[in-house]
């Protein structure tokens, strides 16, 4: 039904007000207002250039996938902060706005910080997902935590605070 009403609105056949109205009801699509600007608006959609580190990963189940890639920068306190991300995905509507949201999430923030992000907080900071969705943030977060893991395995650094902990 989800991907039936965002092919409605993309092509047109659907007006802005019908959709909105749509999304404020949370019926048919059970998605928020929020779920559903980041899906027609991603933030940070695309590849870096030279990226320092790359995370992908994908669901067994559906087939989505993920990537996303982040450049590493230190911050006034000598800790590595993520300092550029972005994504593609090729997935359904709430793969694309779990992972517009954790872009915006883990810019600025510490590895550390960064890798604290789970599922939930993402699903949460989108003002929810219906039950059958829950796993598509699991993408979003399980990506970011690879590439983090990734990041310190690639430089050689040990943090007990970071174990693998990816699909
Ligand atoms: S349906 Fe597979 S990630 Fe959404």
């Amino acid at each position: 039904m989800d991907v039936i009403i965002i092919n409605l609105i993309l092509s047109g056949k659907m007006s802005k007000n019908n959709s909105k109205r749509v999304s404020n009801n949370f019926s048919p699509t059970g998605y928020s207002e929020k779920v559903m600007d980041h899906f027609m608006h991603p933030r940070n959609l695309g590849s870096l250039k030279d990226p320092d580190v790359i995370g992908m990963v994908g669901n067994p189940v559906c087939g989505d996938t993920m990537v996303l890639s982040l450049k590493v920068g230190k911050n006034s306190q000598k800790q590595d902060y993520i300092k550029q991300i972005a994504f593609e995905t090729l997935g359904c509507g709430a793969a694309i706005a779990t992972s517009s949201i954790i872009t915006e999430m883990a810019m600025g923030k510490t590895l550390e910080e960064a890798w604290q992000i789970s599922d939930t907080d993402v699903a949460g900071e989108l003002g929810g997902l219906p039950p059958v969705k829950m796993h598509c943030s699991n993408l979003a977060a399980s990506a970011l935590k690879q590439a983090i893991e990734k990041y310190y395995a690639k430089n050689s650094q040990k943090n007990d605070n970071i174990t693998k902990n990816y699909i």
